[in-house]
């Protein structure tokens, strides 16, 4: 079986290549990824020592596909503020990229496995959710939710329809916040491996929105948790599919920015003064827990890793590469 990953030198796609590569003896893995993120060479070069190759195409203009069975489809812009000012690269790597990966699938059969995102619920709804408990499936999905959200619910439905008209099996993942080693985090994506970063070589941090508190909430997941669901995935997908599933840390990984720091804190031993902006973009939410008792009955898988975990993988990847990663983040 020949497995495609797009976006396969970021950094869930590069994580799962290599756990693939090493849990599939019989599969063949090979990635498609423009190296578009900062950081994305750095896996490159981390596909190449696994002998995993990278076709370094731009899903959105490509016109000539590896051959594949199965994709796993994770190549995207994924920060939502980019999402609102850099809107025509968003739209055509998020939903035109993803267009094309259909269009590929139809011509081979393949099946999918797509890496949506929990930025597909509507934001106002969101507000008003505040501190009452996780969100599931059904969710409102219907109101404003960003250029981004806009972008992964829009291949959501394109991956419905193709699956309808060209019999392909499909997954949708809705995944929350991920992290964990080979992230390279920015302020408005992957904040969690930033936050690790910032205290271990204490740098400038600043509680960004909600009056500039640190209380906003997020569910986490380990990127080695999400690379287990993967692979249960994939193994029974002939008998599992067609399904639409949130995927996170659940309410026991969940946490607010004091208590991100404070964890960051403890595993750098250094002590931080956090700064504090008050303003709220219009694209952030104050809180989010995603409810996973589906994918968790469903696949009978639940995040093994906690939140200390996280921050202790991270922090013993970033001292263990530190004068390389200087130049990534
Ligand atoms: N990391 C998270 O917390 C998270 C949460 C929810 C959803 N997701 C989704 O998971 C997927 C992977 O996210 P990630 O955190 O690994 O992001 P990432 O930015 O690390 O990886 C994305 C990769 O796609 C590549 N890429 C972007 N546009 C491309 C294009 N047009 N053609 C070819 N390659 C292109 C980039 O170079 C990069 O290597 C995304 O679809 C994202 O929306 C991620």
């Amino acid at each position: 079986m020949k497995i495609l990953i797009t976006g396969g030198c970021g950094f869930i796609g590069s994580n799962l290549a290599v756990f693939l590569n090493e849990k599939i003896r019989n599969a063949k893995i090979i990635s498609v990824d423009n190296l578009s993120r900062k950081g994305s060479i750095l896996n490159f070069k981390r596909l190449s020592k696994n002998k995993i190759k990278n076709f370094k195409l731009d899903i959105s203009k490509i016109n000539k596909f590896p051959k594949f069975d199965l994709v796993v489809h994770c190549a995207a812009e994924p920060a939502i503020e980019v999402s609102r000012k850099k809107i025509d690269e968003v739209f055509n790597s998020n939903l035109i990229g993803t267009f094309n990966v259909l269009k590929e699938c139809a011509k081979r059969k393949a099946d999918i496995i797509y890496l949506s995102s929990s930025r597909v619920y509507a934001i106002e709804n969101l507000y008003n959710l505040k501190k009452k408990g996780s969100v599931k499936e059904n969710f409102n999905v219907e109101n404003f939710k960003s250029i981004y959200g806009f972008t992964k619910l829009s291949s959501e439905l394109l991956i419905k329809e193709f699956s309808h008209l060209n019999k392909i099996k499909y997954l949708i993942n809705r995944v929350a916040l991920v992290s964990g080693p080979w992230q390279f985090g920015k302020e408005e994506q992957g904040f969690v491996s930033l936050w690790v970063w910032k205290h271990l070589n204490l740098l400038k941090l600043k509680y960004i929105g909600f009056g500039g508190t640190g209380k906003q909430v997020r569910d986490v997941l380990h990127i080695l948790d999400l690379c287990e669901l993967v692979l249960l995935q994939i193994k029974k997908i002939k008998k599992i599919h067609n399904k639409l599933l949130n995927v996170g840390g659940g309410s026991k990984n969940s946490l607010n920015l004091i208590q991100l720091t404070k964890l960051s804190s403890n595993i750098t031993r250094n002590k931080m003064r956090i700064g504090s902006i008050k303003k709220t973009s219009s694209y952030d939410i104050p809180y989010f827990v995603s409810n996973i008792d589906y994918v968790k009955k469903l696949y009978k898988w639940s995040p093994k890793r906690d939140l200390k975990k996280i921050i202790a993988d991270l922090h013993f990847w970033m001292k263990s590469n530190h004068s390389i990663l200087k130049k990534y983040f």
